[in-house]
């Protein structure tokens, strides 16, 4: 106890301190182990750095556009590579080489969901859960390579109970429990304008989880990146919760990460406008980097090639393939070597007893982001996608990035795929395939052609 005053005093965390002395028995004890868990001369700094004043970005002045691999091949050799990209990351799934990464640790503020955001209905008919679509997804490409691919889902300690109950109560929605590995992210304190952590309830820190870039340590830290590599898996499929519309696994990106011998992969949409709140793919110093759509310079943003393009059209959905190996060699020191960021959120805080749930920010997270790890690969990679087939993201209840704009674009894609099938769909109309069945375009075919062979002519 005394050694924990001591550490506290030394960086001024006056309210942890008071609080300390209202407590005792069980809550004290939690409360201690809390405290003892956080790097309190770390927090200092980062406070000086990240929270006493606005970080400002800084933006290098030698940006240039990254260079990615297109939608459509080019040349005949790109058309060669692309043929044998799919057929190597077909073989890698087979081989059992890949897991399939979730990031759920997220606390969904702006969905205003008060659950973990995987347990969100989110398709338009049946109103399956985010968790239930991925998982369905996974069973039947897992059929179609004949490999259990592994799911790995990362929680916060916010939403990791909930999380695990979830999936239990539904019987892992069919998966092998076996196959499915939860693992807890790191947290990090709140911290107030002022400097000072804060309980948010009784014998409670306020805390956060560290963004999603703490993927790569929790993969350590829960022993998980060993068993991963002991069961052979060389290669990482990653995409978050909110995306139900992204391939789970990708045979043709994980294959051309792998012949192209990167280490950290991302796929990239062509950008709708200039100021999309997507990432920028740039080139600084001769390396990768996604530069926030906030910090992206104005002129920057607008500019444009001769035809009329935007140069910087690259805008990131957050969908990556990573080696494991580069996730060993990033983590090697136990610690989080990417840089944080500052968000400032609304957290509730504990005034004389009583929690208090502030109507403005009043204090700020520190989050690590995924992307920053791109400029610490050896090779990196970036290949173009399909918005329609990848990236509907669930951020707000309604407008861009909603619950309702991802609905439509899983009913469109499923319409394409029953036309695809030769089945005459009208325009608008809300129709849903289970990925049970259908994982991609060639199983829609496939699926109805032996479901009934001879009711759909073309
Ligand atoms: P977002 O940046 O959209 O954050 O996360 P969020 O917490 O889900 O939502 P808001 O901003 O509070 O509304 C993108 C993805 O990264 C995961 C989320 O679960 C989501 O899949 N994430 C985010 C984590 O796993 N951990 C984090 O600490 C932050």
């Amino acid at each position: 106890m005394e050694a924990l005053e001591t550490i506290l005093e030394r960086n001024q965390q006056t309210i942890l301190l008071d609080h300390l002395k209202t407590l005792s028995g069980e809550k004290l004890e939690n409360f201690k182990k809390q405290l003892q868990a956080v790097d309190w001369d770390y927090i200092t700094t980062l406070t000086k750095e990240y929270v006493l004043q606005k970080p400002v970005t800084a933006i290098p002045d030698d940006l240039s556009p990254a260079p990615f691999f297109p939608l459509v091949p080019r040349t005949d050799e790109q058309k060669e590579l692309y043929a044998k990209a799919k057929e190597t990351g077909k073989a890698l799934i087979s081989a059992g080489k890949v897991a399939a990464l979730t990031v759920a640790g997220g606390q969904g503020t702006r969905l205003g969901y008060n659950a973990p955001k995987g347990t969100f209905p989110i398709t338009p008919v049946r109103k399956k859960t985010l968790f239930q679509y991925f998982a369905e997804s996974l069973a039947r490409v897992s059929e179609k390579y004949g490999f259990q691919i592994p799911w790995l889902i990362m929680t916060s300690e916010l939403n990791d109970a909930d999380t695990r109950a979830f999936f239990k109560k539904n019987d892992f929605f069919g998966l092998s429990e076996e196959s499915v590995h939860f693992f807890t992210q790191g947290t990090m304190p709140a911290i107030r304008y002022d400097g000072k952590c804060f309980p948010a309830e009784p014998g409670s820190l306020a805390l956060a989880p560290d963004g999603h870039g703490g993927t790569l340590l929790a993969l350590r830290k829960s022993g998980l990146l060993d068993a991963m590599k002991k069961a052979g898996v060389e290669y990482i499929s990653y995409f978050q919760v909110d995306n139900p519309l992204v391939p789970v696994v990708n045979p043709f990106f994980i294959g051309l990460h792998a012949l192209e011998k990167s280490e950290m992969s991302s796929i990239m949409l062509a950008k709708t406008n200039a100021f999309e709140k997507l990432g920028n793919f740039c080139i600084t110093n001769g390396k990768l980097q996604i530069i926030e759509y906030s910090d992206m310079p104005k002129e920057l943003a607008e500019r444009t090639n001769p035809d009329g393009t935007l140069s910087f059209l690259a805008g990131s959905p957050a969908i990556h393939v990573i080696t494991l190996d580069f996730v060993e060699r990033l983590t090697a020191t136990g610690r989080l070597e990417l840089p944080w960021h500052r968000a400032d959120k609304k957290v509730a805080y504990l005034e004389n007893g009583e929690i208090i749930t502030p109507e403005e920010p009043n204090a700020v997270k520190l989050e690590a982001f995924i992307f920053d790890a791109l400029p610490l690969a050896n090779r990196t990679m970036i290949l173009e996608a399909d918005r329609k087939e990848c990236f509907a993201p669930t951020k707000n209840k309604t407008g861009v990035d909603s619950v309702e704009s991802c609905r439509e674009m899983l009913a469109a894609r499923d319409a394409r795929r029953l036309r695809l099938a030769g089945i005459q769909v009208p325009e608008g109309a809300v129709v849903e395939l289970s990925p049970r069945d259908v994982f991609d375009d060639e199983d829609a075919a496939n699926f109805f052609r032996n479901l009934v062979p001879t009711a759909y002519g073309r």
